[in-house]
């Protein structure tokens, strides 16, 4: 078989083509289960579609399969290098589009990332989730409210950051935990907690998927956020980021394409010596603060 990158093809080799497409997507009829049948024909319309639009050659295809050979082979318990491919091609968060359908005034949700922990501490009011993380001290206060702007009380919200060296605590191999916690809304739905002003960090990249954003002249990095998780009854649980306006990487683009505008927020820098909304000592340390007001979807929508 000749290698091609003609467009041009017979009628009568496209009808082969699609002859063979039209035999596999047969093949699937007798699915007993009618959603894993509509999953199977639809990937392989699709994946056809491709093989045939770019003409693509063998030994690109051998290519294709020596990579996501590559992309199993990397993978294990504390790296999964699938879930980066998925993220880096943006189908995590097309994904994350489909199943949270726009309602109202209610917050964008985004990726949801692999760092999240259950069993983060709780913390109070206006507590650190910090936990020895080292960067810029951050008051991030807001309240949490339904789609008719009714304040939720005692929603559950879930935190967790990177520190300013890019690094989560899981990612440092002991047992710490910092940069992470979770509270409750007080009873007219507000929320405050002392974090860290967020800094870009790199998805990890020394494997098959950061060779595949090298070859694509793409950036690894991720634009600077924090990790949000709020959750309360009957209504849609919410995963999301807020990212840093001014932040250059907005401009690059976010390797994951989990930045939406309206999660964008103003980190207003404090200078030392500005009193802190509760009063905490910061000495002669610069700190920030920003607002996030959440609004939750109703869990039908
Ligand atoms: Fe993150």
């Amino acid at each position: 078989m000749t290698e091609t990158t003609t467009h041009t093809i017979s009628a009568e080799q496209s009808r082969r083509e699609q002859e063979l497409t039209d035999r596999v997507l047969a093949s699937f009829e007798n699915t007993p289960d009618d959603r894993l049948k509509q999953l199977m024909q639809a990937l392989t319309k699709h994946l056809h579609a491709f093989v045939r639009e770019v003409r693509l050659t063998e030994a690109e295809w051998e290519k294709a399969i020596e990579f996501l050979t590559n992309v199993g082979h990397i993978t294990d318990e504390r790296r999964q290098e699938f879930i980066l491919l998925s993220d880096v091609l943006g189908a995590s968060m097309q994904t994350i589009l489909v199943n949270n359908p726009a309602d109202g005034d209610a917050t964008e949700a985004t990726v949801f990332g692999p760092f999240f922990l259950e069993d983060a501490p709780e913390i109070p009011l206006g507590g650190d989730i910090a936990g020895g993380a080292p960067g810029q001290p951050c008051w991030v206060e807001g309240t949490v409210t339904d789609t008719t702007g009714r304040p939720i009380p005692n929603a559950r919200v879930e935190v967790w950051e990177a520190d300013e060296d890019g690094f989560y605590d899981v990612q440092y191999g002991d047992d710490r935990v910092a940069g992470r916690a979770h509270l409750y809304s007080d009873e007219k739905g507000r929320y405050a907690f002392w974090g860290l002003t967020p800094t870009p960090y790199p998805i990890p990249h020394d494997g098959p998927v950061g060779a595949m954003l090298a070859a694509t002249n793409r950036s690894p990095v991720r634009a600077a956020h924090l990790h949000f998780m709020v959750t309360a009854p009957a209504l849609r649980t919410l995963v999301t980021h807020i990212f840093v306006e001014g932040d250059p990487q907005l401009e690059i683009g976010d390797s994951v394409f989990g930045v939406q505008d309206s999660l964008i927020k103003t980190f207003a820098p404090q200078p030392a010596g500005t009193p802190t909304p509760d009063g905490r000592d910061l000495g002669d340390q610069e700190w920030a603060r920003t607002r996030f007001d959440i609004v939750l979807a109703p869990a039908t929508a």
